[in-house]
């Protein structure tokens, strides 16, 4: 395997007494789309401070194309960061405002020229070089940030909420240009977002983070399907949590208080406290037949499914997606939980 384009050991980083950051470690390679996931204050902010070298870590080590970053300047770096305010000059144009790192590495007018012009090109821009910041759409003054982080051709660029300040539909829209241009220049990228789904879109590969700590680094799909920790089936994605105790008389099961939920895999003894972790899609529900009976308090429409609430217990409500089927407030239904789905944590919430 190739050596990582950044490694990150053991960084630690405390502000007075607060320690924002408690032993982070990351590998991001070549090309790749990197997604920073966690609540807010974790720590995100931080760690890119670091690694673009405005923030000095206390401990651990930073290691970038197998150089080690200690002490080399942000400037010297082969790294950008896009801040969410964008930082724009208000008094240069837009060519400029691309044209701006290029100009100050002292790069010569053609070459700039020509740089600007394909970044324009790409984010489409090429029409608005001439436009004064202040014209521009939100979107647009986004795309300008984009181009002119990437005009110097870093070898990572780190992008702080980069669509933090757009609406949904523009966002969403947005994505895809900057998938796009991610590939398009086969730069890595390591990006910041609140919005899960954003990161479960976008990345190669994200990282949970929890009180300046890694929860799991894993492939979008690792991360929803098979979650390392419960504060990630928690925090990325919707879910039941659901509290038993094993029960290994024929088969393993949870014991719970609507009845066994039998599992296929359970590496956890009899009597052992545990929590399954279902997302509402993997619930099954019908009207009739097996299963665990319960009636619908409340439903929700989300387009393609609706997200019913549905009692099993005087103390449990599960969330179940429908997909077909017109249930209502009052419906009684049976639900079955296959025994592969989920996932089973030791011990209680
Ligand atoms: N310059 C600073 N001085 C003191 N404390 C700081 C400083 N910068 C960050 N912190 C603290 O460090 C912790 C991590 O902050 P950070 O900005 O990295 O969080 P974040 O994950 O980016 O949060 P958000 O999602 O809200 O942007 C927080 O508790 C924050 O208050
Ligand atoms: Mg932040």
């Amino acid at each position: 395997m190739s050596p990582p384009l950044l490694s990150v050991a053991d960084l630690t980083k405390a502000y007075g007494g607060a320690v924002a950051l408690d032993g982070v470690s990351i590998e991001v390679g070549a090309g790749e789309f990197f997604a920073l996931l966690g609540p807010s204050g974790c720590g995100k902010t931080t760690l890119m401070r670091c690694i673009a070298g405005f923030e000095t870590p206390d401990g651990g080590k930073l290691t970038l194309k197998g150089e080690d970053l200690a002490g080399v300047p942000p400037h010297r770096r082969p790294v950008n960061m896009m801040f969410q305010s964008y930082a724009l000059f208000p008094h240069l144009n837009v060519f400029e405002n691309v044209a701006f790192g290029l100009r100050r590495k002292g790069e010569k007018e053609d070459a700039i020229r020509a740089r600007v012009s394909e970044l324009l090109e790409m984010t489409q821009l090429a029409p608005l070089g001439a436009r004064r910041i202040n014209e521009l759409s939100g979107g647009q003054r986004q795309r300008v940030a984009l181009a002119r982080a990437l005009a110097p051709r870093p070898s990572l660029l780190l992008l702080d909420e980069p669509l933090g300040a757009l609406d949904r539909k523009l966002r969403e829209e947005t994505q895809f240009q900057l998938k796009e241009i991610q590939r398009e220049t086969r730069t890595s990228f390591i990006i910041v977002t609140h919005d899960q789904d954003e990161a479960l879109a976008l990345a190669d590969r994200i990282a949970v983070m929890r009180a300046g700590r890694v929860e799991q680094i894993a492939s979008p799909i690792d991360i929803y399907e098979r979650p390392a920790t419960r504060f990630v089936a928690g925090f990325v994605g919707e879910t039941n949590f659901i509290d038993g105790v094993i029960a290994r008389d024929g088969g393993a099961a949870l014991a719970t208080s609507f009845g066994r939920l039998p599992r296929a895999e359970c590496a956890l003894p009899e009597g052992a406290r545990a929590t399954l972790s279902v997302r509402p899609e993997r619930i099954d529900i019908s009207r009739q037949g097996e299963g665990i009976a319960g009636r619908v308090e409340d439903f929700v429409f989300r387009g393609e499914y609706t997200l019913l609430r549905v009692r099993v217990a005087p103390d449990v409500v599960l969330r179940v997606g429908a997909y077909d089927g017109r249930f209502t407030i009052g419906d009684a239904v049976k639900l079955t939980i296959a025994p592969d789905a989920g996932v089973l944590f030791a011990g209680e919430a």
